[in-house]
Parts: C-alpha cells; structure tokens; sequence
C-alpha cells in the first residue's frame, strides 16, 4: 500500500469512528446501537455502499472554527433490503450530538435526491439535537430543504423514518411529513418543546417519556405508526414492512406466491362472528384466517384500536386492510379512526396497493367532544379518501353497516369494484332500535303495552331491512357469501382486479378537509 493510501485508510477509519470510542461507549451504556450498527442492522449484508464521508462544515462561530465534526454527525448512502436497493441516512449522535448543520443537511438531501431519481425507498434514522446552534439560520435552511424534498417525495418513493434518540423542536416535522414513523420505547423522544418549556410555559410538571416517549406517540397523538421494544426489533420491522410496498409509484408491490392455497375453506369464520350484533369479537382473528400464513402487519396497532389498519398477503398479492374492530368501542367511527384510517387509505393508493375492506360499523360517535372536535371534518376525510382512491378495491361486509359509516367503509357508491356480504350482516340506514324509536315514537307512547309494541317493531324493521338483500337487490352488494369460499372470493377479486385502470380528470390537487 503506498503511503498516500495508507494516509486515505486511517482517514476513513478514524471518520468512521464517529465521535470516537468512548462516546460509542456511552451510547451503547444508553441501550443505543451507533448509526453504523444500525445501518448493518438494517440493510442485508455487506451491501452498505457511503457517500460523503469526507463532508465537513464551513462554521467558523462559536468554537467551531477548525472543530471536526466525523462525517457531519450523518453518515448516508445506499444499500439493499432482500436484494432491493434503498437510500439511508443516520444521524449519529457521537459526533456532536448528531446536530443538523449546513452540511449535515445537505449529506441528506444528496441521498434523498439520489431516491427520488432512482425510483427507492428513503429510510432516515434519527437521533439528533436538533438544528446545530452554532450554524444558526444555516441550520435552520437546511432542515427547510428536507422538508421540501419530503414533500416532493411524498407519494412518489415511500418515506420512512425511525427515531432512535432525540428527535426535538422543528426536526419532527421531517419524520411527521414521512409516510411511517417507528419508535423504540425507552430511547426514542418527539417533542416541539420539550418539559422544561411546558412548565415554564404552563406550569406542567411531564417526564420527557410521557411528552414524546414512544408509547405518548404510538397511543395518544398517533404520530407513531409503530412501536417496538428494541432497536434490532424496529429495524428488523422496517425490513418487514418494506415487503409489501412498491419501490415508488409507478411499480406494483411485490407479489410473494405462497403456499396457503388460494381456494382454502375458511369455515371457522362463521363461528368467530357472533350473531347478535351487539356481541363483541375480535376482527384481527378474522384477517388471520383469511390471510397468506395469517400474517397481519399492523400499522398504528394502539392508536384508534376501534378502526384497523395493516398489510397482509392474499394469494400473494400485497393488500392494505381497513376494518372496523368491534372489540373496541364496538368498531365505531371517531375522530381519530377517521385520521388513522384516511391516511393509510392514501398510503395505499399512492403506491398501488390495493384495498380490502371489512365492515362491521354501528356509524359514526355521537357526542358534544366529537362533534366540537370537528367530527364532521375528520369524518369527510374517509370519505375524500376513498372515493379519491383508484387502486382495486374490494369490501366485505361483515355484519352491522348503518348509516353514513356503511358509505365511508369503502361503499359501492364511493367506488367499491366488488362488494361482498355474508349472510347475516345488517345494511340499513340506521340500527333496528334507533329506526323504531324514530318510526314509532307516537305509536309506541300510545301502545297498550309501550315496550312489547316497540320490540315488534324493531323485529319487523330488522326482518325487512336489516339484512344484505335489500342492498343486494339494488345492485350494491354484488354477492351474498357463504363463510368457507371468503378467501378463495377475494383471492379471486383480487386476481381479477390486478389490472384495473381508472382515469380521473386532470387537475393540480383536490382539496382534502384537514
Ligand atoms: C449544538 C449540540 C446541540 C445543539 C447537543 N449538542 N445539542 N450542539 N447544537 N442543538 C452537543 C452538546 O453540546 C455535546 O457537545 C454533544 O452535542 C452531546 O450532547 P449532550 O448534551 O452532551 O448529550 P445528552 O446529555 O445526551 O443530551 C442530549 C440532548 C441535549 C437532550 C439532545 O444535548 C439537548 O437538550 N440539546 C439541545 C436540544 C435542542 O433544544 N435542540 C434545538 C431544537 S430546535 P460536546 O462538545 O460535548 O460533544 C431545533 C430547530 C429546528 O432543532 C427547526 C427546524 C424548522
């Protein structure tokens, strides 16, 4: 080797060292993996490929005047993930706090841009304090330039990003604009302010874990999309959930054959649903038996419990499932179900997944809290979405579909291509309780007997109307399924939806209620 090349070794090696051995120390003493290992972690074997290692900062303020910061506290490049190229950057919190410069931000708007024009995923590992004060307002430029690139990103390449570390002030946005945000619980942290400003500015006492900690994101705000329990487990998710996704917009996901037969009889189903419609039961063993392997990715599985969302397999093609969960809340729409389900619908039709959704929805939540909290606006987004998306979609009705919540659920009126329905489900305006009490109020105050003439009633309505035939005969339910044949139905629904194309007028965008 000669000595030019032994001096370009040591360079590199001693660049690769990030903020050097002893802050690799005190990250590992913290439960965190350096931004190195994660990247090893995250991408197959050997396929790591750096770009701009040899980035470094013009500040000259403040102390920084002839500071190395290693690799801009950012190392970035690409790799692949089962064979299949992505771009990655990771913030590394040795080399001065992993803090955004200049040149920190501009290592990651090269990778981001290589994304987009390669047509890949990007995939941001974050662990940072935030905009480097040192480099004031080009600190603060830079994070503006990744903003902008995720949002000419968004819908074209998937976004995702995991925080593994520090994630404060204006930088959450980055993640927030991205299409999947992980946490890891105990390390990760997502605030615009963290406690010492919410109690000099409210006087609340918090802990940073219970303001931004993972389990605040994956169950109260809903800014997290997932939630795990270590760093290899969210990397190795990561991976999982790149399975099901395209590479960008214009391809299809990958299809995966698998060796669950296609035609399998799923006769247990009829047993998993009660028949009594006020009867709770669990929705995710439904997707479980229908599924390839029974394999369900949830996304989103402690925010909004009452709506699921996740990706599986049938008969190998990729799908994304909506389902109302009677377990909780009885599978009603709210405010935060209609955000949940709104924006994986959107996921989905962005990158040509196409939609199954299972139905067994009482409507939507009444209530002073919801309807102030704008229920009505959140509500219209389902709807906005749904209709928006051309992607095959194909809907099961499981049981109860009433009212305003029966057209949201992915209706044949808002572009449904095959709406299925098993024989005991209820399609009505409203539940046989509610449409009696409405129908019949003066009749039943008159009654001779008020509560055995209201009963009558709500036997007749149920009897004519809250059954699959009405809507059946009128053409919005295309079948009325037997149990056993559902997932051999929508294997074929899907087969034979695989080359739908649906053109829309051409126009800027479409103004979603927000
Ligand atoms: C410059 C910073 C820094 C920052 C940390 N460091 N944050 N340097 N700018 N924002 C440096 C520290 O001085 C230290 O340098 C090294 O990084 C490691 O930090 P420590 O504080 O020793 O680590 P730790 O004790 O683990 O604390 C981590 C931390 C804390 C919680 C992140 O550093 C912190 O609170 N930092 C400030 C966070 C913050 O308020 N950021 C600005 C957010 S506003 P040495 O010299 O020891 O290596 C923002 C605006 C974005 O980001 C707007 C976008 C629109």
């Amino acid at each position: 080797m000669s000595a030019g090349s032994e001096t370009l070794h040591a360079d590199k090696e001693r660049l690769r060292l990030g903020g050097g051995r002893q802050r690799i120390e005190a990250q590992h003493e913290r439960g965190k993996l350096t931004a190195r290992e994660r990247l090893e972690r995250l991408l197959d074997p050997g396929s790591f490929e750096e770009l701009n290692l040899f980035t470094a900062h013009r500040c000259t303020d403040l102390g920084m005047d002839g500071r190395e910061v290693p690799g801009e506290g950012v190392v970035t490049g690409s790799g692949t993930i089962d064979g299949r190229l992505v771009f990655v950057y990771a913030q590394d919190f040795t080399a001065l706090g992993g803090t955004l410069g200049e040149a920190h931000a501009r290592k990651i708007c090269k990778v981001m841009d290589l994304a987009m024009k390669s047509g890949v995923p990007i995939i941001g590992l974050q662990d940072s304090g935030g905009a480097r004060i040192q480099e004031g307002v080009d600190a603060l430029t830079g994070y503006g330039e990744i903003f902008f690139r995720n949002t000419t990103s968004s819908g074209v390449i998937p976004q995702i990003a995991a925080i593994l570390g520090p994630c404060a002030g204006g930088a959450v946005y980055s993640p927030a604009l991205m299409d999947f945000v992980f946490m890891v619980d105990g390390i990760s942290r997502m605030f615009i302010t963290g406690p010492e400003v919410v109690k000099a500015v409210s006087g609340q006492e918090v802990s940073q874990e219970q303001l931004g900690g993972a389990m605040a994101h994956g169950r109260l705000s809903g800014v997290a999309h997932f939630v795990h329990p270590d760093e290899p487990a969210c990397l190795d998710a990561i991976r999982a959930l790149l399975s099901y996704l395209p590479a960008n917009n214009m391809e299809k996901p990958p299809f995966v054959e698998s060796e669950d037969a296609h035609n399998r009889s799923v006769q247990e189903l009829e047993a998993l649903v009660p028949k009594n419609p006020k009867k709770l039961y669990d929705m995710k063993e439904i997707i479980a038996v229908l599924a390839d392997g029974g394999r369900f990715l949830e996304v989103h599985p402690h925010f909004a419990t009452n709506i699921l969302t996740g990706f599986a397999r049938l008969g190998g093609h990729s799908v994304g499932i909506v389902a109302n969960q009677p377990k909780d809340k009885g599978g009603v729409l709210d405010i935060d179900a209609s955000d949940k389900s709104s924006r994986f619908v959107r996921f989905c039709d962005a990158f040509n997944v196409p939609l199954l959704t299972l139905v067994d929805v009482p409507g939507y939540l009444p209530g002073t809290d919801q309807e102030h909290g704008g229920i009505i606006r959140h509500g219209a987004k389902l709807l906005f979405a749904y209709s928006e998306a051309t992607v095959p979609k194909v809907t099961l009705i499981a049981r109860k579909a009433y009212g305003g919540a029966f057209l949201a659920m992915c209706s044949q009126a808002l572009g449904a291509d095959l709406v299925w329905s098993w024989p005991g489900a209820e399609i009505a305006v409203m539940g046989p309780e509610g449409a009696a009490n409405i129908l019949y109020r003066k009749e039943i105050k008159a009654a001779e007997d008020p509560e055995a003439f209201r009963q009558d009633k709500i036997r007749e309505y149920r009897e004519h109307f809250a059954s699959p035939l009405v809507a059946a005969r009128r053409g919005m339910v295309h079948d009325i399924i037997d149990y056993p044949e559902t997932r051999a139905r929508l294997i074929r629904s899907l087969d034979t939806l695989a080359g739908k194309r649906e053109p829309r007028p051409a126009k800027k965008h479409g103004n979603i209620p927000l």
